[in-house]
């Protein structure tokens, strides 16, 4: 190789090399940096960003070790519409997802990659999605021309040397190209957030038969950091499939007993839904002796164990959390986690004494801000001082709450899974299912309304399992592997299935349940559940709390307003089967059976319920 660079000598790996020499040849960068996931190499990258005006470092005495970068406003998000998963057959990646044959995609994306470094670095960054050695981690390399992304992806995962002494001289990677699609002619002047423009011009592609990324055109988030949604939800989604695990959008999150015993769970909620407040739950008045522990906020890796028990790990090495709405009275322990420093934020506001803020941070807003685009902001500002998808990239192990067996290699044993989106109506706030096969039919079926329109009206966006975004295969093939888990004789000891609903609106508009810490209260029901010594009642949907089941100490919450959530309308639930029958007719063949047979169970039990379906007491 004729391009210059560092750290090339730091693996003998022949594949690897391989790779970086044929993706250096055909990007055609200045000089090739192999990451190293030092200190020192974070210090020095942030500091080069810092003079080129990308990161601006914030009050070291509030935020120690501390960025803020602003992202171009057309970059803010992750593109799903320009998001493709290129298996073989059209029909393996689903009707839920954007599919393109995968010669004609590379042919595509080879001539988008083409000098696309021109005048700029490519870095190597080898990482681990799991502890270090982990039987469940899995080894990625990730190519990318962004010094943010390696910042990034030093605090979202473990990385640099450490990976490649792992992944030796044959081991195996799954190797993910990102560029952000900009290259710069000779002379020609940088600017802070380069990306492409062209909306049509950008490519998060997805190779699931020969398990590669590439991504082209954007810097943010999911579509940039390549460890996150691309590997270890849509590549890893398909390997689970074909190993007999389970790879998902979920949160892990352990429960400690007064008694000391633990019991973990693992959660689904869709985007913006609160799985990061639900992963750093504080127990609230009147659960004292009770300890929450977090383990991951967004991703799971659960594989059936030696011992007959699901374990999960979380593959993730940091938060990339979304910071409006994030304050001391609503999630006080991702505050402190950020507290510590070390964090990098991105497309929120930076106040005048160098701290960022953001809508629905505690106390009054600052009377002068530089908002997200850079423009002086005040209160009287019609525009956010923060992107509403504003973000924070924090390590976990800072979280106060973190869990000592986070980074276990082997895992947490999985009591519980939970299902959620926003459901402002006809939705309990929690229920059980009946069996596994039942469990999955909740979990396929869950959404999450945008408007707080009526249940029937189409309102609901199906999110299965909160994967619509994430799956790299035939969502309905997706289900069947489900309810295929649930037949493995393997695993003896199944976790329970809940569906719950923080978001159940009374007649105002208002939320009748007060939701974040006081959701304690439903999770010690789920424990006791699942450790078979608390009381249920069957109802059309699943098996429900009694108003006496729940514990209630430290909160005013009367058996009238228990039945305003908890309450079902025959109505809202025969249209609710309605709709799942329409919903399911896409699906065609590849809607398992069991999940058709359990529509038909819903529908009657429906049928034959009373006009408004009351808790007992
Ligand atoms: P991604 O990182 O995009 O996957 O999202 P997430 O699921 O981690 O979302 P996050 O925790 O950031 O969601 C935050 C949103 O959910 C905010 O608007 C919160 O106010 C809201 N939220 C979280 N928990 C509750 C709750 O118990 N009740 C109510 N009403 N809102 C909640
Ligand atoms: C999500 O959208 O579910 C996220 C943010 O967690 S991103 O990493 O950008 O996908
Ligand atoms: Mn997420």
């Amino acid at each position: 190789m004729s391009i210059t660079g560092t750290g090339r000598d730091r693996t003998k790996n022949a594949k690897l090399l391989a790779w970086v020499d044929e993706i250096a040849t055909m990007c055609k960068p200045d000089q090739v940096v192999w990451a190293d996931g030092s200190e020192e190499e974070y210090d020095r990258l942030c500091g080069e960003l810092v003079d080129a005006g990308v990161y601006t470092k914030l009050n070291q005495e509030k935020r120690p070790n501390s960025y803020l970068a602003r992202s171009h406003p057309s970059d803010v998000a992750r593109v799903e519409n320009r998001t493709f998963i290129c298996s073989r057959k059209q029909e393996d990646a689903g009707h839920t997802n954007n599919w393109m044959d995968p010669d004609e995609m590379k042919a595509i994306l080879k001539k988008q990659f083409d000098g696309c470094m021109r005048g700029r670095t490519m870095y190597v960054i080898p990482f681990s999605m799991g502890p270090l050695g982990s039987p469940i981690a899995h080894i990625g390399i990730e190519i990318t021309d962004s010094a943010y992304v390696v910042t990034n992806m030093k605090i979202m995962t473990r990385m640099g040397q450490a990976v490649l002494d792992v992944l030796g001289t044959e081991g195996e990677f799954i190797p993910t190209l990102h560029s952000v699609g900009a290259p710069l002619e000779p002379g020609q002047q940088d600017v802070v957030w380069p990306c492409e423009p062209n909306i049509d011009n950008k490519y998060i592609s997805h190779f699931p038969e020969t398990r590669e990324i590439w991504s082209y055109g954007s810097g943010y988030g999911g579509n940039a950091l390549l460890g996150k949604k691309c590997l270890a939800l849509r590549i890893a989604s398909t390997m689970a499939r074909d190993e007999g695990w389970l790879a998902e959008h979920m949160l892990i999150l352990g429960l400690e007993s007064p008694k000391g015993e633990k019991t973990y769970i693992a959660a689904a909620f869709p985007s913006a839904c609160g799985k990061t407040n639900l992963a750093m739950i504080l127990p609230p008045e009147g659960f004292e002796g009770w300890k929450a522990y977090t383990v991951g906020d967004d991703i799971a890796w659960i594989k059936p164990a030696p011992d007959g028990t699901l374990r999960a790990i979380n593959p993730e090495y940091g938060f990339f959390g979304v910071a409006p709405g994030t304050a001391y009275k609503s999630n006080p322990m991702a505050m402190k986690t950020m507290e510590a420093g070390n964090c990098i934020y991105t497309n929120v506001a930076l106040t005048d004494d160098g701290d960022v803020w953001w809508e629905g941070m505690d106390g009054e807003p600052p009377a002068h801000a530089i908002d997200w685009k850079g423009n002086d902001w005040t209160p009287a500002s019609d525009a956010p001082a923060a992107h509403p998808n504003s973000r924070f990239t924090a390590p976990a192990g800072q979280c106060p709450t973190i869990d000592p067996a986070w980074e276990d290699p082997t895992g947490v044993p999985i009591s519980a899974f939970l299902f959620g989106g926003r459901l402002s109506s006809t939705f309990p706030l929690v229920y059980e299912a009946f069996d596994w096969n039942h469990g999955v039919f909740m979990a396929a079926t869950m959404g999450s309304e945008a408007t707080a329109a009526a249940i029937g009206q189409e309102a609901i966006r199906r999110d299965p399992f909160a994967m619509l975004p994430f799956i790299g295969y035939h969502m309905g093939d997706y289900w069947g592997h489900w309810i295929k888990m649930g037949k493995n004789k393997a695993i003896k000891q199944k976790p329970g299935f809940f569906r719950v609903n923080w978001f159940r609106k009374d007649d105002k508009g208002k939320f009748i349940w007060p939701g974040f810490g006081e959701n304690m209260r439903v999770l010690k029901w789920i424990v006791d559940r699942v450790r078979g010594r608390a009381g249920a009642v069957e109802s059309p949907f699943g098996k429900m709390p009694r108003y006496e089941d729940i514990t209630w100490a430290g909160l005013k919450f009367t058996e009238a307003q228990y039945h305003g959530i908890m309450d079902i309308a025959r109505e809202g639930a025969l249209s609710e089967a309605e709709a799942i029958k329409k919903y399911f007719e896409n699906y065609g063949k590849h809607l398992p059976e069991e999940l058709d047979k359990q529509r038909k169970i819903f529908k009657e039990r429906a049928k034959d319920a009373p006009k408004v379906w009351k808790i007992a007491s």
